[in-house]
């Protein structure tokens, strides 16, 4: 049942192209101009009237999340505020005016996000759900229904799911760009053309897994290490490092590369491990000069950059190499390289992948 795969995270990492696929099918039209999500009852009136969108999850999920708020801001103008749902359920948000809550999940049973799923709809506001699973509770109390189609996730570290999280919310930000016309019926459509280009530019990506290999077997015996980036890059750092932590049990911390120097510089010393992500064009520069400020501390550094970054590529030890895409799109891209090196480094310690210790699929326990 694992298709000749050593591991079901090894598998579900290789399925993320069809994964995307299907949660693209059926909600973009022929001609790659608008968005379909007949799924959801939103009315036009209801996608125009929306004051402001909570989301909130768990885990990798809630780093889908950070994702979605960057880009339902950026396409569609609504602020976005984004909570743990263990925090969201106790600390009384506010609800005033128009609120869609927005809840991911890939199991759809997981407690603290059902909980706050209640406590969202007990207020009033209606609850769009994120979910990987048809029948789940999540999906059957949430007002709209979203669902990511990325067939069944195995392996507790999730891969696909988050991927095809990520893809829900590009498709979910252009449509309520579209409703409320903040986006030019050209720039979806360039948006739209970019998002269908994801899964062979993923497989793309898997073709050269080799790469990775090498660069895991480099971290292995690492007693920590550090992911940094900026924007985007940040929320896809935050991922990477829990992927790490939870099948390799090596220690890393994600970080936004501009606080560094408010504490953490301190932790870099000869020889420490870095991963600088820098999908971001905007952000070059930047990342640039947080590169050299811990390769002057003596970190060794992987790149994860986009193939035309050149400068880049002199500022870094080594680089992983992804293709271009639109500057909202490269975590899907970005992310493929951090889940294949927290595979790899598992294997290598001899670590059970799939099942890591003290972690379980579906929480279903607060
Ligand atoms: C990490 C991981 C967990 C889950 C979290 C939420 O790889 O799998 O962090 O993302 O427990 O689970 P769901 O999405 O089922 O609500």
């Amino acid at each position: 049942e694992k298709d000749g795969f050593d591991h079901y995270m090894l598998k579900e990492i290789y399925e993320q192209p069809r994964a995307l696929q299907s949660t693209m099918t059926g909600r973009i039209d022929e001609a790659g101009e608008h968005i379909l999500l007949s799924d959801l009852k939103l009315t036009p009136e209801d996608v125009r009237g929306i004051d402001k969108i909570y989301i909130v999850a768990c885990g990798t999920a809630y780093h889908a999340g950070l994702i979605g708020k960057h880009v339902i801001e950026s396409l569609a103008h609504i602020p976005v505020e984004i909570d743990v749902a263990s925090e969201f359920r106790y600390r009384r948000p506010l609800f005033k005016g128009k609120t869609l809550t927005i809840v991911v999940s890939q199991s759809g049973e997981t407690a603290d996000t059902l909980a706050a799923l209640r406590e969202a709809k007990r207020h009033g506001s209606a609850v769009l759900a994120i979910t990987n699973v048809v029948g789940s509770s999540i999906a059957r109390e949430a007002d709209h229904l979203l669902t990511t189609n990325a067939g069944p996730e195995i392996a507790v570290a999730s891969t696909k799911a988050y991927t095809s999280q990520l893809v829900a919310f590009y498709l979910l930000g252009l449509y309520l760009a579209e409703g409320r016309e903040t986006v030019s019926s050209q720039e979806r459509a360039a948006l739209i053309a970019d998002l269908r280009k994801l899964p062979e530019q993923v497989e793309a990506i898997l073709a050269h897994a080799e790469e990775i290999h090498a660069f895991a077997r480099s971290i292995q015996d690492e007693g920590h290490l550090f992911f940094i980036g900026r924007g985007l890059d940040y929320a896809v750092a935050l991922e990477g490092s829990l992927k790490l932590k939870e099948i390799s049990y090596i220690h890393s911390e994600a970080y936004a590369a501009g606080e560094l120097k408010h504490g953490t510089l301190a932790l870099i010393e000869e020889g420490t491990r870095v991963i600088a992500l820098s999908t971001q064009e905007q952000l070059h520069e930047k990342m640039v000069s947080n590169i050299t400020e811990v390769k002057a501390r003596g970190a060794v550094v992987l790149g994860i950059a986009l193939e035309d970054n050149v400068e880049l590529h002199r500022s870094v030890d080594e680089v992983c190499l992804i293709p271009s895409t639109h500057s909202l799109l490269t975590p899907i891209l970005s992310v493929i390289p951090l889940q294949l090196i927290a595979y790899y480094t598992s294997v290598a310690l001899g670590n059970d992948v799939d099942r890591p210790r003290n972690l379980a699929k579906s929480v279903t326990v607060e």
